[in-house]
C-alpha cells in the first residue's frame, strides 16, 4: 500500500519534502501544506525520493498545470504551483543560500523581477529522434529524469511560434531520410529572425535538402547546420539572411548575434535585469569599470552608454569577437574587451588589469570564487554587482566578499527568468565597507 505524507516544505527543486518514519522524502508534484497518497521510487541511504500519485488535501496555491505534457515533459517542474508563489519560494531560496552558505544577510532585499510567466523562452535545444515504436519521429524536450523524449506537440514555455513548430518540425523529420542522423534542433528566436540550427551527423540528400527549403520558405524561419563542433555553425537557407538580433531600447542598443552565442533565455527578464543591474552599478562618466564574463556585452554596453570605460572580460573568443562588433554596431568606443580564463585568475592578473572603481560579475553556475578571492586588500573595486544563475555558488563567493575581503551585502532579489523551472537568477550589490590601512612606512 502506498503511503500517505503531510508535506512540510519544498525544497530548492520544487519537491514537496515529507518524512516517513523520520527518514526525508522528496515528493515530486506535491506542495507545502499538502497531503498525499506518493509512491516511493527510489531509497537512498539518508533520503528517498518518490512521485505523488494522489493530492488528498490540496494547497491554497496549487493550480492546474497549463501545459498537458506537465509532469512528463522534464522542460518544467513548478506549473503546479501559482506562479507568484513560485517567485516566493524562488526568494526563499535565495535567502537561504546566503543564510546557511553565505553566513550573510542583505540589508535589503530587492522586490522580484517579474516578466510574462508563458511564452518567454527564446532559446532552446530540443532534442530529435526517430522511434519505431511511435512510427514516427519525436522532436521536443527530454521527459523527466529520462534520456526519453516527450511525446509532444506543443511547449507553453516557448514562443508561441516555435511552440507552433514542433508538430511541423517532427512532420518534416517523418520524411527526412536522415531523421535518424539529426539528434538535436537548436532555436533561437531574434526580434525579427528565427533560426533552427540542426545538428547534422551526415550531409542532407538533395531531396532532403530540397524540402527543408520548403519548411523554411513555408514557415518563415531561418535554417542553419552544424556538421561538427561549434565552428561548424553556418547559414543552410535562405544563404544570405538578416542576423539575428535583440534590443535594449533604454540604452538604445542593438546587440547582433549568432544562434549559437549565449544570449540570455527572456527577453522581458533579460531588460529588466539590465536595467536593475545598471541602477545598482550607477555608472559615472570618469570612472573605469570592469564587466566579467561579460558574453556580447549584454551590460558592458549598457555601461559603456554612461560614458564610464568599461573593460569587458569573456573565455569566448568568439563571444568577445561578437561584443567588439556590437560596440562599433552601436558606436561605442569607451568599451573595450580581452579574451581570458576568469577561472584562473590570480591576485597578480587582477592587478594587471588596472584600477576599477566598479565591478559587475556575470559568471556560470560555477561562481566567480577566483575573481572574489583574487580582489586586493588595497583600491579594491568599491561597488560590486553580481549577477548569478545559482544561489549556492553566490552565497559561497558572498562569504568571502563579505567576511575576508570587507563588503557590505546591501541588497539582493531574484528575476524570474525560467518561470515554472526551479531555476533561480538572482542579483546581488556589494559595498565596500572596510579599506584596510596600509601602517605608515617611516622614514
Ligand atoms: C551567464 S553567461 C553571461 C554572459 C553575459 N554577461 C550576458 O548577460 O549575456 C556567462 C559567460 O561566461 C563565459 N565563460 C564561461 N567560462 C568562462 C571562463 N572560464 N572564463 C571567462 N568566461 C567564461 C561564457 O562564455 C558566458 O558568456
Amino acid at each position: 500500500m502506498n503511503p500517505v505524507v503531510d508535506i512540510l516544505s519544498l525544497d530548492h527543486e520544487g519537491h514537496g519534502i515529507a518524512r516517513i518514519d523520520g527518514k526525508v522524502t522528496f515528493v515530486d508534484g506535491a506542495l507545502a501544506g499538502e497531503r498525499a497518497e506518493i509512491s516511493v521510487y527510489r531509497k537512498h541511504a539518508k533520503y528517498n525520493s518518490a512521485n505523488a500519485v494522489t493530492i488528498l488535501k490540496a494547497s491554497a496555491q496549487r493550480t492546474e498545470p497549463r501545459c498537458r505534457y506537465f509532469g512528463r515533459c522534464g522542460g518544467c517542474s513548478m506549473q503546479h504551483l501559482e506562479a507568484s508563489a513560485q517567485v516566493a519560494a524562488k526568494q526563499r531560496v535565495l535567502e537561504d543560500n546566503l543564510a546557511r552558505i553565505g553566513k550573510v544577510k542583505p540589508d535589503v532585499m530587492l522586490s522580484a523581477l517579474h516578466g510574462p510567466a508563458w511564452g518567454y523562452r527564446t532559446r532552446a535545444r530540443l532534442s530529435a529522434r526517430w522511434v519505431d515504436k511511435k512510427g514516427g519521429a519525436l522532436v521536443g524536450f527530454r521527459e523527466k529524469r529520462s534520456s526519453y523524449i516527450a511525446d509532444m506537440a506543443s511547449c507553453e514555455v516557448l514562443t508561441p511560434d516555435v511552440s507552433a513548430l514542433i508538430q511541423p518540425l517532427r512532420e518534416l523529420m517523418d520524411v527526412l531520410s536522415n531523421a535518424d542522423r539529426i539528434p538535436q534542433i537548436e532555436v533561437a528566436v531574434g526580434e525579427h529572425v528565427t533560426v533552427l540550427v540542426f545538428r547534422l551527423l551526415e550531409p542532407w540528400s538533395d531531396d532532403d535538402a530540397a524540402l527543408v527549403r520548403e519548411f523554411a520558405d513555408r514557415h518563415h524561419v531561418h535554417i542553419w547546420e552544424q556538421s561538427k563542433g561549434p565552428d561548424t555553425v553556418r547559414p543552410f537557407w535562405p544563404d544570405i539572411a538578416p542576423e539575428l538580433s535583440y534590443s535594449l531600447p533604454e540604452f538604445g542598443l542593438v546587440m547582433p548575434f549568432r544562434p549559437t552565442d549565449f544570449t540570455q533565455v527572456n527577453v522581458a527578464i533579460n531588460r529588466a535585469l539590465v536595467s536593475r543591474a545598471l541602477r545598482l552599478l550607477g555608472p559615472q562618466a570618469g570612472e573605469r569599470i570592469a564587466d566579467l564574463f561579460c558574453g556580447l556585452g549584454n551590460f558592458t554596453l549598457p555601461i559603456a552608454r554612461s560614458g564610464a570605460e568599461v573593460v569587458g572580460i569573456e573565455g569566448s573568443t568568439e563571444l568577445v569577437a561578437r561584443a567588439r562588433a556590437n560596440a562599433l554596431h552601436n558606436h561605442l568606443a569607451n568599451a573595450r574587451f580581452a579574451v581570458d580564463n576568469l577561472f584562473e585568475m590570480t591576485p597578480e592578473k587582477f592587478a594587471a588589469l588596472g584600477h576599477f572603481d566598479k565591478l559587475l560579475i556575470d559568471p556560470l553556475r560555477s561562481g566567480a570564487i577566483e575573481v572574489v578571492k583574487s580582489l586586493p586588500e588595497s583600491g579594491a573595486p568599491h561597488r560590486i554587482v553580481y549577477v548569478s544563475c545559482d544561489p549556492a555558488t553566490l552565497a559561497r563567493d558572498a562569504e568571502v566578499l563579505v567576511h575576508v575581503k570587507g563588503y557590505r551585502l546591501e541588497a539582493a532579489g531574484v528575476a524570474n527568468m525560467f518561470p515554472h523551472t526551479a531555476h533561480v537568477e538572482s542579483i546581488a550589490l556589494f559595498k565596500r565597507i572596510s579599506i584596510k590601512i596600509q601602517p605608515l612606512s617611516r622614514p
